[in-house]
């Protein structure tokens, strides 16, 4: 009889267990994709979505890494008297797995977008209560990546919140990268590890560069609670507004170099077919996503401040180091940098020594720049970077 008893605990605790996790190794390195709310808004119908995912499959997007074609909020219309979701048949004439069966045609992964409250931020209906019917329905799609907002949540409590929907994506049995979003309430990076594989630690990014909650205003954000970045459990800035009209050439660059150096998730929220080729050439550079894809996945930290320009270091796996030198001004600045220095890591409490046996690549220009023997000296434009990539010799 006890012994029936003890098998009994042992079986429930097993089946309690094996339901209390997320997929394994889902996000070995920061996503990669593009998500239709940046540019699309509510406006996302399956005729842009489809156009999204022929661009990135044929622009070199998709050569250069990118994967997920994400639709965000405004797909879902009602639910069905089973309780099952059902999506805005105007905007979606086809139906949802028809859609993912054509971006899986291309090649690509394909993510959809609920939330965690009674309504999604768009007043969608939200997934709290039908957790498990959603999973299923995504599974049978062929989901394979799930934005899951924070509106409308009140009186929940988001680490219990998300886990139902971790543990109802498991049950559905097909491997989901789960994408926290909380907008950074309720602190994710302090307990999404073993819920999802990332999570959005700021408010919205704006289409701005050094005002409002633009581009500098989240860098500066992220950059304390870079300590929680890890493989397969992301600090999320939020997708890239690159290409979009708030944002110059300039801009942009400096802002995909910033995402580079933190292995941020790689979201392109711009539209695919309007880009211009300079945007373009930024999105797919493989050098500067090679630094973001890294597999340390350690995000940079300020190494020094000299004339106005700020270094920012970021240790990678083969023992060199990427280095984005930031001009914050809107005026150029010249910059005289003397590599070979000690410099210690404030947060991981890690000392590197740079020494003259590195060889310096300047990524943006495509060009050696020499090696760490040398001091560096260049003119840095008002909010550009110099990215540099150091590989030992
Ligand atoms: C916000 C979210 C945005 C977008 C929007 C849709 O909460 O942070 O990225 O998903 O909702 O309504």
């Amino acid at each position: 009889m006890v012994k029936q008893f003890t098998l009994l605990v042992a079986l429930i605790l097993f089946v309690v267990i094996a339901n209390a996790q997320k997929y394994p190794n889902m996000a070995p390195r920061p996503p990669m994709g593009w998500n239709s709310w940046n540019f699309f808004d509510c406006r996302v119908t399956e005729a842009n979505i489809k156009r999204m995912a022929d661009a990135m499959a044929s622009n070199g997007m998709k050569e250069a890494g990118y994967e997920y074609i994400v639709i965000d909020d405004c797909w879902q219309k009602s639910r069905d008297k089973d309780g099952y979701i059902v999506a805005d048949k105007v905007k979606f004439p086809s139906g949802i797995k028809a859609l993912a069966d054509y971006v899986h045609s291309k090649g690509l992964k394909f993510g959809i977008y609920s939330d965690a409250g009674l309504q999604t931020c768009q007043k969608r209906p939200g997934s709290a209560g039908y957790e498990d019917k959603d999973a299923q329905r995504y599974a049978e799609w062929g989901v394979d990546y799930l934005k899951y907002d924070w509106c409308n949540t009140g009186g929940m409590t988001a680490p219990v919140q998300y886990s139902k929907m971790r543990d109802a994506l498991y049950r559905a049995q097909r491997p989901i990268v789960f994408s926290i979003c909380t907008g950074g309430d309720a602190q994710p990076w302090l307990w999404g590890d073993t819920v999802g594989q990332l999570w959005r630690s700021t408010q919205d990014i704006q289409d701005r560069f050094a005002t409002g909650h633009g581009v500098m205003k989240i860098f500066d954000e992220m950059s304390r609670i870079r300590i929680y970045n890890k493989p397969n459990a992301w600090n999320d800035p939020d997708m890239l507004q690159a290409g979009n009209i708030g944002l110059n050439e300039t801009q942009s660059r400096t802002h995909f170099t910033l995402w580079c150096m933190m292995s941020a998730p790689l979201m392109a929220g711009n539209n695919l077919l309007l880009m211009e080729p300079a945007i373009l050439k930024i999105l797919t550079n493989k050098k500067a996503i090679a630094i973001d894809q890294d597999k340390l996945g350690i995000p940079c930290f300020l190494w020094a401040n000299a004339n106005g320009i700020e270094a920012w270091l970021k240790p990678l796996a083969d023992g060199g180091y990427a280095v984005c030198f930031l001009n914050r001004s809107k005026q150029h600045a010249t910059l005289h940098f003397n590599w070979q220095q000690q410099v210690m890591d404030p947060d991981y409490k890690k000392t590197y020594n740079i020494d003259g046996g590195y060889t310096v690549f300047d990524i943006w220009h495509n060009k050696e720049l020499g090696s760490t023997k040398e001091s560096i000296t260049s003119t840095i434009k008002g909010q550009d970077v110099l990215f540099v990539l150091l590989k030992k010799q």
